[in-house]
């Protein structure tokens, strides 16, 4: 690992939300009406609405905030978090972190330049391997903030990082790094990479 990175994941370890403590309980009667598109248990059924069941807790709770504060907007949750305490949304990462995110399946032609990117990333254009912070079997790093996103659906993870390219998702830091990394990513090399991450376990 290089020593920029390496510093990035310290600067990111010790900066962040302090975490108010999560009650996985109480949080599974605060997320009735998120079941819609993201399932009673977080496995979301459609590919177009993330699955939030195994994602890490810091992580969530990262977004709830952004979410709600407008730092990340979701017209599908437009007014949804208004009403959610620090507390309620303390709990509501901490369900959703308990429960195990289902794995899809990876489109076979599309396997190796997908593992290729994701396992080496793109040496010769400066672009790290993803699996520096997303992990080798794409678990992420909880206690970071890194999400998890092996099994993720293809559709919502190309939508991410097309995302992250165009400008249009900004929550990344000041340090720009899923956006600084997106941009050297193709739409051929998106496909790849959210192909193989459906499939990931
Ligand atoms: C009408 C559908 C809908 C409902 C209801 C809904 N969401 Fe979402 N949610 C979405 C969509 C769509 C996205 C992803 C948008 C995008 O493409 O960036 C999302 C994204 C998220 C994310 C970010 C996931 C990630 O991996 O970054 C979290 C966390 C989340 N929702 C939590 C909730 C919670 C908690 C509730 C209930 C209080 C809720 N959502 C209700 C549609 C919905
Ligand atoms: C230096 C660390 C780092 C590297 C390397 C990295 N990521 Fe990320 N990634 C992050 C962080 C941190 C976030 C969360 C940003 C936030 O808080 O919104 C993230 C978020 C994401 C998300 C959004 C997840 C969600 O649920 O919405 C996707 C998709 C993603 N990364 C894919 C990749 C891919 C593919 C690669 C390799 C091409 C990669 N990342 C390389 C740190 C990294």
């Amino acid at each position: 690992m290089n020593k920029v990175l390496v510093s990035l994941l310290l600067t990111l370890g010790i900066t962040g939300l302090a975490q108010a403590a999560g009650d996985a309980a109480a949080g599974q009667e605060k997320v009735v009406v998120c079941g819609a598109c993201h399932g009673p248990d977080g496995n979301s059924p459609a590919p177009n609405f993330p699955k939030l069941a195994g994602q890490g807790e810091r992580y969530l709770l990262k977004q709830l905030n952004d979410i709600k504060g407008g730092n990340r907007v979701i017209v599908e949750m437009t007014g949804l978090l208004d009403n959610l305490s620090e507390q309620d949304l303390a709990d509501i990462a901490a369900y959703y972190a308990s429960q195990k995110m289902s794995v899809g399946a990876a489109d076979p032609e599309l396997v190796k330049r997908g593992e290729a990117l994701f396992r080496g990333g793109k040496l010769e254009e400066g672009m790290p391997a993803c699996i520096g912070c997303h992990s080798p079997n794409g678990a992420g790093l909880a206690a970071a903030g890194f999400p998890h996103l092996g099994g993720q659906h293809a559709t919502y993870v190309a939508k991410q990082l097309t995302d992250f390219r165009e400008g249009n998702r900004t929550n990344d830091g000041d340090s720009m790094i899923m956006r600084g990394i997106a941009a050297k990513l193709s739409n051929k090399d998106i496909e790849a990479l959210s192909s193989f991450i459906q499939g990931l376990h």
